[in-house]
């Protein structure tokens, strides 16, 4: 394939390429503190100093404590120790005698769907947190689903499908004062929304570090003090005895470099994603268009729940009126050199209905119909003329 420009690459929540101020910080790294940080001569304890800078330098970007940082392989490595990390210790505290339950939100990602039927495989009830027509959690149902016999709730912080970002104070108070264990999925927020996670009464957190233009293959889960895991991996007791494997110190690096690169871009624009206008303003340019509907919450509407900054999705209907399939439709904007996606950020690979829309309400052509945008910091105004007549000629195609 021939190289395509970084402009027209709109799929930023699939993932995101390595900053070049990345790349180099990870070369650097590699070339000079690439020995095992368990080994006891100056290459290990140089990679060991190195890991250490890295962990101190994410935990202060996360307004967390360097020792509640478990470096992972990425978001879905993390979502698994979560879950299936803290079962073992809830379920011995359950002194119904009945089984503990698990409660998600009906519209996770396919990682967080895994791990809850692997605790389901467990003995667990699993049971889903109804949305409502924007993809927001409905309050009232899942307060009074916090009641025995839930444990444990997890639920995805913004939605990488249609954007919906959860009240996630409101929904640790309610946690915290039922006495549930709460972890949220972060992948998607990270590096868009300044983050404390100290100030944060939530006691897990998933991270990647390849949405936010740092490298795949690394990732962490952040811990309250108290929270008690087992470790999936078990090995040579890394992380803590969490997380077994010999650390990848450059790609921890890499992590550390990208998290700093989003952070200034938050801090020099008091704390908003800086892309934001542009994203808003591509929402106003293609809803003008006719059979073009927003999904998700409408960043220019007040009374909406928050959105994904960078983030937008949409259903389109053909010159027929009928919903056009959003594979196809992301196919066709690609031969016009647009790279999107439709459906979850991982799972473009179905052509069925997203479950995701579904579990909003859409009836399922329209669900089969989701095609997602998310920007970069790279994308600029020439966007806001490009898209929309890309978009009019791929559907013109289909
Ligand atoms: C919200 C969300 N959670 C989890 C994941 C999985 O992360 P990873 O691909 O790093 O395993 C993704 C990836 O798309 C995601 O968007």
């Amino acid at each position: 394939m021939a190289p395509q420009p970084l402009n027209q690459y709109l799929d930023c929540c699939a993932t995101t390429p390595l900053a070049p101020e990345v790349a180099e910080r990870m070369a650097a790294v590699q070339s000079q503190a690439w020995g095992n940080p368990s080994s006891l001569h100056g290459f290990g304890l140089a990679a060991a100093e190195q890991l250490e800078r890295s962990r101190q330098g994410i935990a202060a970007l996360l307004g967390c404590d360097r020792e509640r940082l478990v470096f992972t392989s990425g978001g879905s490595e993390s979502i698994h120790l979560a879950l299936l990390g803290s079962a073992p210790a809830l379920e011995l505290s359950t002194t119904s005698g009945g089984a503990p339950r698990l409660l998600l939100s009906a519209v996770e990602h396919p990682a967080s769907r895994a791990a809850a039927a692997a605790l389901e495989q467990r003995g667990w009830l699993v049971q889903d947190v109804p949305v409502d027509h924007l993809g927001a959690i409905d309050l009232e149902a899942f307060e009074r689903l916090l009641a025995p016999p839930t444990r444990l709730v997890s639920l995805i912080w913004g939605q990488s499908e249609v954007g919906t970002i959860q009240p996630v104070e409101r929904i640790a108070a309610l946690c915290r004062s039922a006495g549930v264990m709460l972890h949220l999925d972060a992948v998607q927020v990270l590096g868009h929304q300044p983050l404390r996670l100290a100030e944060l009464p939530v006691d897990l957190l998933s991270f990647a570090a390849h949405k936010i233009q740092g490298p795949r293959g690394v990732g962490a889960l952040v811990l309250k003090p108290g929270v008690e895991l087992q470790p999936c991996i078990g090995g040579g007791g890394q992380e803590g005895g969490l997380r077994s494997g010999t650390e990848a110190v450059a790609l921890v690096a890499g992590f550390e470099a990208a998290l700093h690169l989003a952070n200034d871009r938050l801090v020099a624009h008091g704390g908003r994603d800086p892309v934001a206008p542009l994203r808003d303003a591509l929402v106003s340019a293609l809803l003008v268009m006719q059979g073009v509907e927003l999904s998700g919450p409408d960043p220019r509407e007040a009374s909406h729940p928050a959105r994904l900054s960078h983030h937008l999705s949409l259903l389109v209907r053909g010159r027929d009126g009928d919903w056009l399939n959003g594979r196809q439709l992301v196919q066709a904007l690609w031969r016009e050199g647009f790279a999107c996606s439709s459906g979850s950020a991982c799972s473009s690979s179905g052509s069925a209905a997203s479950a995701v829309l579904l579990a909003m309400g859409y009836e399922p052509a329209a669900a089969a119909a989701g095609l997602r945008l998310s920007l970069g910091p790279w994308h600029g105004s020439e966007l806001l003329q490009q898209v929309p007549q890309a978009l009019e000629r791929a559907r013109a195609a289909l």
